[in-house]
């Protein structure tokens, strides 16, 4: 790495952010387009934001992600916002624009073309969500934008997927989504449904729980999605293969994010190989220590 006079910043700010990957994945990416740009984490402290995001303006840095806590706090702090992201209320990627940052929600188009890049296509699909903090209410925005046919929200706690359907309802006008019980699942009379399991049940090290242990609930799955990507393969992805459907974790998810977001701050379109070697890196820092 050959940093000098016309090296560019790009960073994370979040807390904590010593645990993160997207280091690894936007100096491999520069390192395969040949930039000169490095990218840095940078954590901020509880009441610094505004000062974190002045300063990154006056700095003159290219971008920034956004992770924990800060992803809705941030919007206060921005130029503008990209449609997808103001309905999530969400950001994770800013960009720099006349004057200060542009925010996007790379986390859930990540997720879409992680989702096309295993054939999978939201669509004219009956989606179902299970969960309905955070994540599940951003993944419950982007299916109704990408035309999913339905999307039945399940949660424990009902009131919080209803307050979700109210909520988008409002925003986008589409009536295609339903809250429900998670107990009530045997109600869901399709098959062949697109399940997105968007708690954070299951993740290491509880490796062994999972949301419905039914296996007559994932004989309806034709593609589960877990958000999850440690483990590698969570006992809800098990459960969906063993009933004969197809089981990704959320490992492409992050990779797409980061990627989505190196395109959106460098002008540029990385290509399906450069996308794979980064896949590889991120697998062996995730997976073969
Ligand atoms: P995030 O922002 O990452 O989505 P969150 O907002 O804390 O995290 O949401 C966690 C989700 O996991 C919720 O849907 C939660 O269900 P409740 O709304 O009923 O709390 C779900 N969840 C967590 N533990 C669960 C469990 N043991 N069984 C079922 N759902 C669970």
């Amino acid at each position: 790495m050959n940093i000098n006079g016309h090296t560019e910043i790009c960073g994370l700010i979040g807390n904590p952010v010593k645990h993160t990957l997207s280091p690894l994945i936007h100096n491999t990416l520069s390192e395969l387009c040949g930039k000169n740009l490095v990218y840095v984490p940078f954590q901020v402290e509880n009441g610094k934001l505004q000062d974190a995001i002045r300063g990154a303006d006056a700095l003159n840095l290219l971008g920034l992600n956004v992770t924990v806590p800060y992803k809705s706090d941030v919007i206060a702090e921005l130029k503008d916002i990209d449609g997808l992201a103001k309905n999530i209320g969400a950001v994770n990627t800013l960009v720099r624009v006349e004057g200060g940052y542009k925010g996007y929600n790379t986390d859930m188009t990540g997720l879409y073309r992680a989702m096309q890049s295993d054939g999978i296509e939201i669509e004219g699909k009956d989606i179902v969500i299970l969960g309905a903090g955070g994540a599940a209410r951003a993944v419950a925005f982007l299916c109704i934008s990408k035309g999913a046919e339905r999307i039945y929200l399940l949660n424990r706690t009902y009131e919080k997927a209803a307050a979700i359907t109210k909520e988008i309802r409002e925003k986008t006008g589409q009536d295609r989504i339903v809250p429900m019980l998670l107990a009530d699942y045997e109600k869901l009379s399709g098959k062949d449904y697109i399940v997105i399991q968007a708690t954070s049940v299951g993740l290491s090290p509880n490796c062994e729980d999972v949301v419905i242990s039914d296996e007559n609930f994932y004989k309806k799955i034709k593609w589960g999605y877990d958000l999850i990507y440690k483990p590698s393969q969570t006992r809800f992805m098990k459960l969906v293969e063993e009933n004969g459907g197809r089981a990704f974790n959320g490992l492409k998810m992050l990779l797409y994010q980061g990627i989505i977001a190196y395109e959106l701050w460098n002008d540029v379109s990385i290509s399906q190989e450069q996308a794979q070697t980064v896949y590889d890196a991120l697998k062996e820092a995730c997976y073969e220590q």
